[in-house]
């Protein structure tokens, strides 16, 4: 039976991802500061096989409390740093004393730190440690005191981390707005207006809680490796938004995040990619495209393959689908070429944003061409299936995929 730690358990992301990890047959060590919201959370969770989930009031601020998650903790496969707080009170920052700025930063830039500290002799080989910063550690977001040099310093945290520990799988999520509580917050306290949140993003919607926790649930498993040391950012492409017209909100509903993937595989040989999904066309499920046109083109010539993919999958394709693509993972030789594979990845962004407001998703892989196709069997099934909803416009590295052994 596998084991998570997951912090901010009581509320919003934390919450609906223990109920994810335990509805899947995880043992889930739940830590919070807020004791009784704590005890509603782990009340509702499906018992695990063998034991008990193990609920933990530590605030998380306080060092020598985090020193002490080690005791009672079981053995670990994997930890999810979640907690994390804005700043509400509207006080410009060059306005804000040091007290004001440690609190917001013990929280989410130490704690992740001492988290893993306190548990890493409790770590399973090969564990998983996923941190959950937010598309504010990417742009600064104003008037909201030191909560985006926290999330920055936590990506830049959590990579260090991932090169220092090449035995574990160490990424960060940056989730876009999420409607949970601390979202709620914001919008009481007058600073967020939703409609204006809602008009910078491509799929016109903000994500619900489910939407990160299926990321964390991917992220936490084995399949995840291939993206050691990436920030996976899923945000419904507002990360790649530049333009200035605001788009609608969303007219879709999103289909439901377990739906049964049907996967067409074209650009290149299907069958080493057969066993990432087998729904029949017939019947409920989500359409999916995985295009490999462009890792067997010329790397002169990505531009022309992405653009060549689109326009087949937008042929076929209305709303409510997914196109993936696999880049090559090489510098190109000659300067006069290094503009090539640049322009491909900002097509895949512009045409997430052109394509958000039907729900058709895009994203790319960036793969070493000799990649071994069921490494990255877990990653497509996520990235190109319906519990991804909320990913659009990405270009992901995969550093971590080994290429396949010569015969
Ligand atoms: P939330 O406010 O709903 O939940 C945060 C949880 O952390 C709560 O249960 C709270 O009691 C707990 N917590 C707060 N201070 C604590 C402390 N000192 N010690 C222990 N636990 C403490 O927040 P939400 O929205 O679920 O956010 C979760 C994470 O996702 C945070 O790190 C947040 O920065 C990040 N995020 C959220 C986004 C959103 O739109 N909701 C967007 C981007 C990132």
């Amino acid at each position: 039976m596998p084991t998570v730690l997951i912090t901010g358990a009581a509320s919003g992301i934390g919450r609906d991802t223990a109920r994810l990890f335990a509805g899947a047959g995880w043992q889930c060590v739940l830590v919070d500061n807020n004791e009784q919201a704590l005890y509603l959370s782990g009340q509702g969770l499906p018992s695990p096989a063998s034991g008990v989930h193990v609920l933990r009031t530590i605030d998380l601020t306080d060092p020598r409390q985090i020193a002490s998650l080690c005791e009672g903790t079981p053995e670990l496969d994997a930890v999810i740093n979640n907690a994390g707080m804005s700043d509400t009170s509207n006080t410009p920052l060059a306005a804000q004393g040091q007290a004001q700025l440690d609190r917001l930063l013990a929280l989410n830039l130490a704690a992740p730190a001492a988290v893993v500290d306190a548990c890493t002799h409790l770590l399973k080989a090969g564990a998983r440690i996923v941190n959950v910063a937010s598309g504010a550690g990417l742009h600064a977001i104003p008037w909201r005191g030191a909560y985006s040099p926290s999330k920055a310093g936590l990506i830049a945290q959590t990579l260090a981390l991932a090169k220092a520990r090449p035995d574990w799988c160490v990424t960060v999520l940056a989730p876009g707005f999420v409607r949970t509580e601390l979202v709620d917050g914001l919008i009481q306290a007058g600073r967020l207006r939703p409609e204006r949140a809602v008009a910078k993003i491509p799929l016109g919607r903000m994500a619900v809680p489910e939407e990160m926790a299926r990321a964390l649930y991917f992220l936490a498993s084995t399949g995840a490796q291939p993206l050691s040391g990436q920030v996976l950012a899923v945000n419904g492409g507002s990360s790649v938004y530049g333009g200035s017209q605001p788009f609608a909100p969303a007219t879709l509903q999103p289909r439901p995040f377990d739906m049964p993937l049907h996967l067409e595989v074209c650009g290149g040989e299907a069958a080493p990619w057969k066993a990432v999904a087998q729904a029949p066309a017939e019947g409920a499920h989500y359409a999916a495209c995985l295009d490999l046109s462009p890792l067997h083109c010329e790397s002169t010539c990505l531009l022309e393959a992405v653009h060549a993919a689109a326009a087949r999958f937008a042929a076929r394709c209305a709303e409510q689908a997914s196109l993936t693509l696999m880049l090559p993972f090489e510098k190109a030789g000659r300067w006069q070429d290094a503009g090539d594979a640049a322009a491909a990845r900002m097509l895949v962004s512009t045409l997430a944003c052109e394509w958000g407001p039907r729900a058709l998703r895009i994203n790319a892989l960036e793969v070493p061409r000799e990649v071994d196709p069921a490494a990255l069997h877990p990653l497509l099934r996520f990235v190109c299936g319906s519990a991804a909803q909320y990913l659009t416009g990405q270009t992901i590295a995969c550093r971590g995929a080994v290429p396949q052994e010569s015969p």
